[in-house]
């Protein structure tokens, strides 16, 4: 057993958590959006083909923002090819992922399923092959009241209210030899912007999402994200960053992933920084972190141009759901800056649901996570000391406890996230200042094996349990952390 400490203060807040930070992604990618969140001839279908097993799921996840279409997708599609009468949509070669995308389902199928989902969309468009003047377009499309073909057409295809988008991704990993159509800083910059004018003209209200560097590992990081901020920096709100992660060496390494991810959001916050002095101004860039999660990027299967193929179908044991919650520590820790971020993906493709075509859908291991910070989460991140041991990885020294704190005033209710690392169970006292007489009112903890994973024949196997509740004592609590579990511990003040 080890002992370790947290001292938090109630006017120790490091920011708001945007209820956007629990957002999450949908690309036409493998069985995301086919016989993922879509499956006309699926028992459970309701009259548009959505399945509401997964819709039932999706809303339990409480997502109030997703991404769509891409990802690399977007980067070839024409968004004119997912509208209209269903039997007219051509069947193209999806070059991003090798498959064969059908487009019966696009912007406007999209726009009707974010409301039964209950969530906000956050469109992405085409920079790879497509143009500024067909980005505007669908500004025009989606957000135009009505009087110009474009919103006429909208009209014509069953939405008669403007569709109101408010936040748009200026394309997809750009800076990647991977992207269709990927380009230099200069050349992206550039392009960008000329949409970036287009789109808000004709809806000047967006909020807009510049590409920032797809991963720290690029050789263009950080040259490229200062490059089209210097750019961009007046029209974008926010800077996009991608990260996942995956066990390809030790498992202290994999452990250390939100540690990494931490020394990632720094860097991009000092070259948003300084690109902002550069600039005289007085508007600080917020960061989307619209793509994160944990991805075994050496399984993901072939596509052989097929039409909804099983690619990228990561299975979640208990060891990935806690690294994925490190990683959401780290979101919220940093939600002075990360105002967005985008779970990827929501269904079927690296997502916290899994479904079977015709069959059933599971909530996979990193679910129980995400659920539990994102029903909780509408409050402010407290800045918090913490003093533990510590291991080895590549990352550097890390501390065995990845935490986080989220206060909600109006609730008066104060949430733990925590994560133990170390194989020994952690003795952890709590001293919580500025709240008065705490009372423990929830104690949940993951835990198991860590290859635990969930199945369709075993789909609770890795579920939260109720744990010990803390005793309290005024200001102070002690807890008692199992190895290699993630707990969650709620208190109400006076
Ligand atoms: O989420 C899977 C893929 O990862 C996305 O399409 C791309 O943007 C990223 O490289």
């Amino acid at each position: 057993m080890s002992l370790a400490t947290i001292f938090a203060d109630r006017q120790m807040v490091v920011g708001k958590i945007e209820p956007a930070i629990f957002g999450s992604f949908v690309e036409h990618l493998g069985r995301c959006v086919y016989t993922g969140i879509f499956e006309p001839t699926h028992p459970e279908a309701d009259s548009d083909g959505f399945r509401t097993d997964t819709l039932e799921l999706v809303k339990g996840l409480n997502v109030p923002i997703v991404r769509y279409p891409g990802g690399n997708f977007v980067s070839g599609y024409n968004w004119r090819d997912g509208i209209g009468p269903r039997e007219n949509r051509p069947a193209r070669l999806d070059l991003a992922w090798s498959t064969t995308e059908t487009n019966q389902f696009g912007v406007d199928e999209f726009m009707k399923w974010c409301k039964k989902a209950g969530t906000d969309p956050m469109m992405a468009v085409n920079l790879g092959t497509g143009t500024p003047q067909e980005a505007g377009s669908l500004v025009e499309y989606c957000n135009y009241p009505g009087g110009s073909e474009l919103s006429d057409l909208r009209k014509a295809n069953g939405s008669e209210l403007p569709y109101g988008i408010k936040t748009w991704c200026l394309g997809n990993e750009m800076d990647g030899p991977w992207q269709i159509c990927g380009m230099s800083a200069e050349g992206y910059a550039d392009k960008a912007l000329a949409a970036a004018k287009m789109m808000h003209w004709v809806d000047p209200s967006i909020k807009l999402v510049a590409c920032g560097s797809s991963g720290r590992e690029m050789p263009t990081f950080p040259e490229w994200d200062r490059i089209v901020l210097d750019k961009l920096y007046e029209q974008a709100d926010y800077i996009s960053m991608h990260r996942y992660y995956w066990q390809d060496g030790s498992e202290e390494d994999f452990f250390a992933s939100s540690h990494d991810m931490n020394e990632f959001i720094q860097t991009i916050k000092a070259v948003a920084d300084y690109v902002r002095a550069k600039h005289r101004s007085s508007k600080i860039m917020s960061i989307s972190f619209d793509e994160w999660n944990v991805w075994y990027q050496n399984k993901q299967g072939e596509a052989h141009w097929a039409q909804a193929p099983r690619i990228l179908e990561d299975r979640y044991s208990l060891k990935d759901a806690l690294v994925f919650s490190g990683m959401l520590n780290t979101l919220v820790n940093n939600c002075d800056r990360v105002k967005i971020a985008c779970l990827a993906q929501l269904v079927n493709v690296i997502a916290p649901i899994f479904t079977e075509p015709g069959g059933a859908a599971i909530k996979q291991s990193i679910y129980y996570p995400f659920q539990l910070l994102s029903s909780h989460g509408n409050g402010v991140a407290l800045s918090h000391i913490t003093k533990c041991d510590t291991f080895s990885s590549r990352h550097g020294e890390v501390k065995i406890l990845s935490s986080s704190i989220g206060y909600n005033e109006a609730d008066k209710e104060l949430s733990l996230y925590l994560v133990n690392y170390s194989a020994s169970k952690v003795e952890l006292s709590l001293e919580l200042r500025g709240f008065g007489d705490l009372s423990a009112t929830e104690c949940l903890v993951l835990e198991g094996n860590l290859d635990d994973a969930n199945t369709f024949e075993r789909p609770d196997l890795v579920k939260p349990k109720e744990g010990e509740k803390p005793a309290t004592k005024g200001e102070h609590a002690v807890a008692a952390l199992s190895p290699l579990s993630y707990t969650v511990l709620r208190f109400k003040h006076e």
